[in-house]
Protein backbone atom coordinates (compact mmCIF):
# COMPACT_ATOMS: atom_id res chain seq x y z
CA UNK A 1 0.00 0.00 0.00
CA UNK A 2 1.21 3.39 -0.96
CA UNK A 3 2.24 5.97 2.18
CA UNK A 4 -0.26 8.31 2.82
CA UNK A 5 0.59 12.19 2.68
CA UNK A 6 -0.86 15.46 2.65
CA UNK A 7 0.07 18.26 1.44
CA UNK A 8 -0.82 21.63 2.37
CA UNK A 9 -1.25 25.11 -0.04
CA UNK A 10 -1.59 28.61 2.03
CA UNK A 11 -2.01 31.88 0.66
CA UNK A 12 -4.14 34.97 0.69
CA UNK A 13 -7.43 35.15 -1.22
CA UNK A 14 -7.25 35.12 -4.94
CA UNK A 15 -3.35 33.75 -5.01
CA UNK A 16 -4.11 31.12 -6.80
CA UNK A 17 -4.39 28.34 -4.66
CA UNK A 18 -7.63 26.31 -5.49
CA UNK A 19 -6.92 26.56 -9.03
CA UNK A 20 -3.58 25.08 -8.14
CA UNK A 21 -4.47 22.54 -5.50
CA UNK A 22 -7.15 21.51 -8.13
CA UNK A 23 -4.32 21.00 -10.53
CA UNK A 24 -2.10 19.19 -8.23
CA UNK A 25 -4.79 16.72 -7.05
CA UNK A 26 -5.36 15.88 -10.77
CA UNK A 27 -1.59 15.40 -11.52
CA UNK A 28 -1.17 13.02 -8.68
CA UNK A 29 -4.57 11.66 -8.17
CA UNK A 30 -5.16 12.27 -4.89
CA UNK A 31 -8.14 14.61 -3.10
CA UNK A 32 -8.32 18.12 -2.75
CA UNK A 33 -9.97 19.01 0.24
CA UNK A 34 -11.25 23.44 -0.33
CA UNK A 35 -10.54 24.65 3.97
CA UNK A 36 -12.11 28.03 2.54
CA UNK A 37 -15.64 26.16 1.45
CA UNK A 38 -16.34 25.20 5.35
CA UNK A 39 -15.50 28.88 6.75
CA UNK A 40 -17.62 30.22 3.90
CA UNK A 41 -20.62 27.23 4.96
CA UNK A 42 -20.22 29.14 8.91
CA UNK A 43 -20.89 32.61 7.24
CA UNK A 44 -23.67 31.33 5.43
CA UNK A 45 -24.95 29.59 8.28
CA UNK A 46 -24.49 32.76 10.37
CA UNK A 47 -26.41 35.31 7.88
CA UNK A 48 -29.51 32.51 7.26
CA UNK A 49 -30.00 32.90 10.97
CA UNK A 50 -29.36 36.34 11.31
CA UNK A 51 -26.65 35.97 13.54
CA UNK A 52 -23.82 38.58 13.62
CA UNK A 53 -20.92 37.19 12.75
CA UNK A 54 -18.21 38.39 15.68
CA UNK A 55 -20.95 37.67 18.52
CA UNK A 56 -18.97 34.82 20.23
CA UNK A 57 -21.72 33.50 22.55
CA UNK A 58 -24.26 32.87 19.32
CA UNK A 59 -21.92 32.23 17.05
CA UNK A 60 -20.73 28.96 19.45
CA UNK A 61 -24.42 27.76 20.05
CA UNK A 62 -24.88 27.83 15.92
CA UNK A 63 -21.67 26.07 15.90
CA UNK A 64 -23.36 23.33 17.88
CA UNK A 65 -26.78 23.39 16.38
CA UNK A 66 -25.87 23.57 12.44
CA UNK A 67 -24.91 20.38 10.80
CA UNK A 68 -22.29 20.44 8.22
CA UNK A 69 -21.47 17.69 5.95
CA UNK A 70 -18.56 17.33 3.32
CA UNK A 71 -19.15 15.03 0.29
CA UNK A 72 -17.16 14.24 -2.24
CA UNK A 73 -18.78 13.10 -5.94
CA UNK A 74 -16.50 12.68 -8.91
CA UNK A 75 -13.97 14.63 -7.74
CA UNK A 76 -16.13 17.95 -6.35
CA UNK A 77 -16.69 18.58 -2.92
CA UNK A 78 -19.81 19.44 -2.00
CA UNK A 79 -21.03 21.32 1.05
CA UNK A 80 -24.16 20.53 3.24
CA UNK A 81 -25.72 22.84 5.13
CA UNK A 82 -28.44 21.28 7.27
CA UNK A 83 -28.99 18.70 4.65
CA UNK A 84 -29.02 21.56 1.95
CA UNK A 85 -27.05 21.77 -0.79
CA UNK A 86 -24.75 25.12 -0.53
CA UNK A 87 -21.67 24.55 -2.64
CA UNK A 88 -22.78 27.43 -5.62
CA UNK A 89 -24.04 29.77 -2.74
CA UNK A 90 -21.23 30.37 -0.54
CA UNK A 91 -19.02 31.92 -3.50
CA UNK A 92 -20.70 35.36 -3.44
CA UNK A 93 -18.67 38.43 -2.18
CA UNK A 94 -21.34 38.46 0.97
CA UNK A 95 -20.10 34.81 1.89
CA UNK A 96 -16.58 36.04 1.56
CA UNK A 97 -16.53 38.36 4.03
CA UNK A 98 -19.13 36.38 6.63
CA UNK A 99 -15.92 33.90 6.33
CA UNK A 100 -13.00 35.97 6.98
CA UNK A 101 -15.29 37.77 9.81
CA UNK A 102 -16.50 34.33 11.46
CA UNK A 103 -13.25 32.25 10.75
CA UNK A 104 -11.41 34.68 13.52
CA UNK A 105 -13.13 33.36 16.06
CA UNK A 106 -11.14 30.42 18.21
CA UNK A 107 -14.99 28.22 18.36
CA UNK A 108 -15.41 28.08 14.73
CA UNK A 109 -11.83 27.49 14.01
CA UNK A 110 -10.96 24.19 16.99
CA UNK A 111 -14.37 22.73 14.88
CA UNK A 112 -12.98 23.18 11.77
CA UNK A 113 -9.72 21.81 12.02
CA UNK A 114 -10.47 18.97 13.76
CA UNK A 115 -13.01 17.65 10.95
CA UNK A 116 -10.21 18.84 8.69
CA UNK A 117 -7.62 16.73 10.21
CA UNK A 118 -10.09 13.57 10.26
CA UNK A 119 -10.90 13.68 6.99
CA UNK A 120 -7.45 14.09 5.60
CA UNK A 121 -5.97 11.25 7.82
CA UNK A 122 -7.48 8.45 5.90
CA UNK A 123 -6.27 9.08 2.21
CA UNK A 124 -3.83 11.37 0.49
CA UNK A 125 -5.10 14.68 0.52
CA UNK A 126 -3.73 18.33 -1.07
CA UNK A 127 -5.59 21.29 1.10
CA UNK A 128 -5.69 24.68 0.59
CA UNK A 129 -6.08 27.14 3.22
CA UNK A 130 -4.61 29.76 5.54
CA UNK A 131 -3.54 27.66 8.69
CA UNK A 132 -2.80 24.20 6.48
CA UNK A 133 0.79 24.22 7.59
CA UNK A 134 0.99 26.28 10.63
CA UNK A 135 -2.09 24.75 12.32
CA UNK A 136 -3.59 22.26 10.76
CA UNK A 137 -1.21 19.79 9.57
CA UNK A 138 2.67 20.96 10.85
CA UNK A 139 3.87 17.84 9.41
CA UNK A 140 2.19 17.66 5.74
CA UNK A 141 5.39 16.10 3.70
CA UNK A 142 5.17 19.32 1.17
CA UNK A 143 4.13 23.05 2.07
CA UNK A 144 3.71 25.70 -0.26
CA UNK A 145 2.87 29.54 0.29
CA UNK A 146 1.83 30.98 -2.82
CA UNK A 147 1.42 35.05 -2.79
CA UNK A 148 0.39 37.78 -5.26
CA UNK A 149 -0.28 41.50 -5.23
CA UNK A 150 -3.62 42.68 -4.37
CA UNK A 151 -4.42 44.13 -7.89
CA UNK A 152 -3.55 41.09 -9.56
CA UNK A 153 -5.43 39.10 -7.39
CA UNK A 154 -8.45 41.51 -7.10
CA UNK A 155 -8.42 41.03 -11.25
CA UNK A 156 -8.68 37.32 -11.20
CA UNK A 157 -11.68 37.74 -8.54
CA UNK A 158 -13.11 39.66 -10.25
CA UNK A 159 -12.99 37.87 -13.79
CA UNK A 160 -13.69 34.44 -11.68
CA UNK A 161 -17.04 36.07 -10.56
CA UNK A 162 -17.78 37.57 -13.86
CA UNK A 163 -17.34 34.13 -15.13
CA UNK A 164 -20.23 32.65 -13.32
CA UNK A 165 -22.69 35.38 -14.44
CA UNK A 166 -21.88 37.80 -11.18
CA UNK A 167 -21.28 41.24 -12.02
CA UNK A 168 -22.35 42.62 -9.00
CA UNK A 169 -19.54 44.40 -7.89
CA UNK A 170 -16.92 46.58 -9.77
CA UNK A 171 -12.43 46.08 -9.67
CA UNK A 172 -12.60 48.65 -6.61
CA UNK A 173 -15.22 47.07 -4.80
CA UNK A 174 -13.80 43.41 -5.11
CA UNK A 175 -10.17 44.95 -4.29
CA UNK A 176 -11.34 46.75 -0.96
CA UNK A 177 -12.49 43.19 -0.11
CA UNK A 178 -9.79 41.53 -0.86
CA UNK A 179 -7.67 44.03 1.31
CA UNK A 180 -10.33 43.92 4.22
CA UNK A 181 -10.02 39.98 4.34
CA UNK A 182 -6.25 40.15 3.28
CA UNK A 183 -5.68 42.85 6.93
CA UNK A 184 -8.09 40.35 8.60
CA UNK A 185 -6.48 37.16 7.91
CA UNK A 186 -3.26 38.26 8.61
CA UNK A 187 -3.94 40.00 11.89
CA UNK A 188 -6.26 37.78 13.49
CA UNK A 189 -5.06 36.13 17.51
CA UNK A 190 -6.09 32.41 16.08
CA UNK A 191 -4.11 31.02 13.74
CA UNK A 192 -3.47 33.98 10.76
CA UNK A 193 -1.96 33.32 7.62
CA UNK A 194 1.64 33.25 7.41
CA UNK A 195 4.22 31.44 5.75
CA UNK A 196 5.93 28.75 7.75
CA UNK A 197 10.02 28.64 7.27
CA UNK A 198 10.03 25.34 5.62
CA UNK A 199 7.08 26.34 2.74
CA UNK A 200 8.29 27.11 -0.42
CA UNK A 201 7.30 30.37 -1.33
CA UNK A 202 5.69 31.06 -4.85
CA UNK A 203 4.48 34.35 -6.22
CA UNK A 204 2.07 33.72 -9.24
CA UNK A 205 1.54 37.60 -10.18
CA UNK A 206 3.86 37.09 -13.87
CA UNK A 207 3.64 33.36 -14.12
CA UNK A 208 0.57 31.55 -15.74
CA UNK A 209 -1.46 28.78 -13.34
CA UNK A 210 0.29 25.94 -15.84
CA UNK A 211 3.93 27.04 -15.44
CA UNK A 212 2.91 27.48 -11.54
CA UNK A 213 1.47 24.20 -11.23
CA UNK A 214 4.78 22.53 -12.91
CA UNK A 215 6.51 24.67 -10.02
CA UNK A 216 4.70 23.11 -7.85
CA UNK A 217 5.02 19.78 -8.93
CA UNK A 218 8.97 20.12 -9.91
CA UNK A 219 9.09 19.62 -6.01
CA UNK A 220 7.45 16.42 -5.37
CA UNK A 221 9.20 13.62 -4.83
CA UNK A 222 9.15 11.65 -8.29
CA UNK A 223 7.58 8.55 -6.58
CA UNK A 224 4.74 10.40 -5.71
CA UNK A 225 3.27 10.98 -8.69
CA UNK A 226 3.63 7.52 -9.73
CA UNK A 227 6.77 7.90 -12.30
O1 LIG B 1 -10.02 30.57 0.66
P1 LIG B 1 -11.35 31.32 0.76
O2 LIG B 1 -11.32 32.68 0.15
O3 LIG B 1 -12.49 30.50 0.25
O4 LIG B 1 -11.58 31.50 2.35
C1 LIG B 1 -12.66 32.24 2.88
C2 LIG B 1 -12.26 32.78 4.26
O5 LIG B 1 -12.11 31.69 5.17
C3 LIG B 1 -10.95 33.55 4.31
O6 LIG B 1 -11.13 34.94 4.17
C4 LIG B 1 -10.36 33.20 5.67
C5 LIG B 1 -11.03 31.92 6.06
N1 LIG B 1 -10.13 30.77 6.02
C6 LIG B 1 -9.38 30.53 7.16
O7 LIG B 1 -9.43 31.32 8.09
N2 LIG B 1 -8.59 29.43 7.23
C7 LIG B 1 -8.53 28.56 6.21
N3 LIG B 1 -7.77 27.46 6.32
C8 LIG B 1 -9.26 28.80 5.02
C9 LIG B 1 -10.05 29.93 4.95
Amino acid sequence: MSEIYQIAIDGPSGSGKSTLAKGVAKALNIMYLDTGAMYRTCGLAAIKKGIPFKDEQKVAELMNSMKLEIKFVDGKQLMILDGIDVTDSIRTPEVSIAASDISSLAVVRTKMVDMQREISKAQTFVLDGRDIASKVLPNAKYKFFLTASSSKRAERRLAELNSKGDFSQTYEEVLRDIEYRDKQDSSRANAPLIKVDEAVEICTDNINIEETLNTLLSYIDKSDIGA
